[in-house]
């Protein structure tokens, strides 16, 4: 084959009907393959509960029809079809009182920060009463249900890492048998007596890849926090837990990364950002976050994203310490080497 010497002429459309007909792309004609740095198409946002509670509300008035074990909305972002960010799907999940959600499995993993009212959750046989604030895990492909015998509307915050496993064509579902409530294996929150003081039982070593401790309750981490600010001599920018796999010291889940901050009455955050994107809970007071140069306002069980590779910081501006909690997809970066960060 001859190497053409006069490159004077040029591809005309026709060529690249061709190239797309063969089922292939020109690399030269596609924007953004020579970027410096991500472009993420997922904007800043805040979902507001005091607005959204209505469209609860209405779902829980009406029969669902055998669906209201899912009587959830998820928060879709302005840049996206589906999910909260490209990786995780955050929501409000609503269970009325006496209402149950039968167990199931399925392979995305989920947290459930809950936010108003009093019920259990139930996780491969462990029933967990969940209360306002506390965190609670149903990893992926552990069995789960959900029953509300309080008195009172429970409402949590979901997050799930759906749009990754379903990007990943991994997702698998299953209904226990019956399609009814799991029969209790062990003693209520079992596991926050074997793991939820810091201490481990001697000579047990990880089996599995998330947390074996299933709660993480607010109490406690209110606590951690506490005295994290005074042994830190109240620092200017407050004060930052992760919660972490007792076993390993990694994060609760193999793909999402949970943590809480603290920020003092009229403080602010350092400002930073990083690839990994983060789905933020107000868990106690209010204020605002600067996103992406966004002012996003929030206050008490309001939740916002910050897409990855965004600049924020967030302002506290009640009379009340603000706590927030957050999730993230950062363990899906970092063993590929792919999690940076930068501060300023
Ligand atoms: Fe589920």
């Amino acid at each position: 084959m001859s190497v053409p010497t006069d490159k004077s002429g040029a591809l005309d459309e026709s060529y690249y009907a061709r190239v797309r007909d063969a089922q292939l792309v020109a690399l030269w004609r596609v924007p953004g393959t020579d970027a410096p740095e991500p472009a993420p198409a997922e904007s800043p946002y805040v979902w507001h509960y005091d607005e959204l509670i209505g469209l609860l509300d209405e779902a829980g008035s009406v029969d669902l029809g055998g669906e209201s074990d899912r009587r959830a909305l998820n928060a879709t972002n302005p840049g996206r079809v589906f999910g909260t960010t490209h990786t995780m799907v955050a929501g409000y999940q609503m269970v009325l009182p006496g209402e149950s959600a039968p167990a199931h499995r399925h392979t995305p993993a989920a947290i459930r920060l809950m936010l108003t009212g009093r019920g259990h959750t139930v996780v491969e046989g462990e029933a967990v009463l969940m209360e306002p604030g506390d965190l609670v895990l149903t990893p992926g492909w552990t069995w789960h249900d959900h029953r509300n015998d309080g008195d009172e509307t429970m409402v949590w915050l979901d997050g799930l890492d759906v749009p990754f496993v379903r990007g990943m064509n991994t997702q698998f579902y299953e209904d226990f048998e019956g399609k009814q409530l799991q029969p209790r294996l062990v003693p209520e929150d079992a596991s926050v007596s074997r793991y939820g003081a810091g201490v481990v039982p001697s000579d047990e070593s990880a089996t599995t890849r998330h947390s074996p401790l299933t709660k993480y309750s607010y109490a406690s981490s209110l606590e951690s926090l506490r005295r994290l600010r005074e042994v830190q001599g109240d620092p200017e920018h407050g004060v930052s837990i992760d919660f972490v796999n007792p076993l390993t010291g990694g994060p609760v889940l193999p793909t999402l990364a949970c943590a809480m901050d603290l920020l003092p009455s009229g403080r602010a955050s350092r400002r930073r950002r990083h690839t990994s994107s983060t789905v933020f809970c107000t868990t106690q007071g209010e204020g605002y976050s600067i996103v992406g140069g966004e002012r996003l306002d929030w206050k008490h069980k309001d939740f916002f994203v910050v897409p990855s590779w965004t600049w924020y910081e967030h302002h506290a501006t009640g009379d009340q310490d603000v706590t927030l909690f957050s999730m993230s997809d950062r363990p899906l970066l970092e063993p590929f080497g792919l999690y940076r960060e930068q501060t300023g």
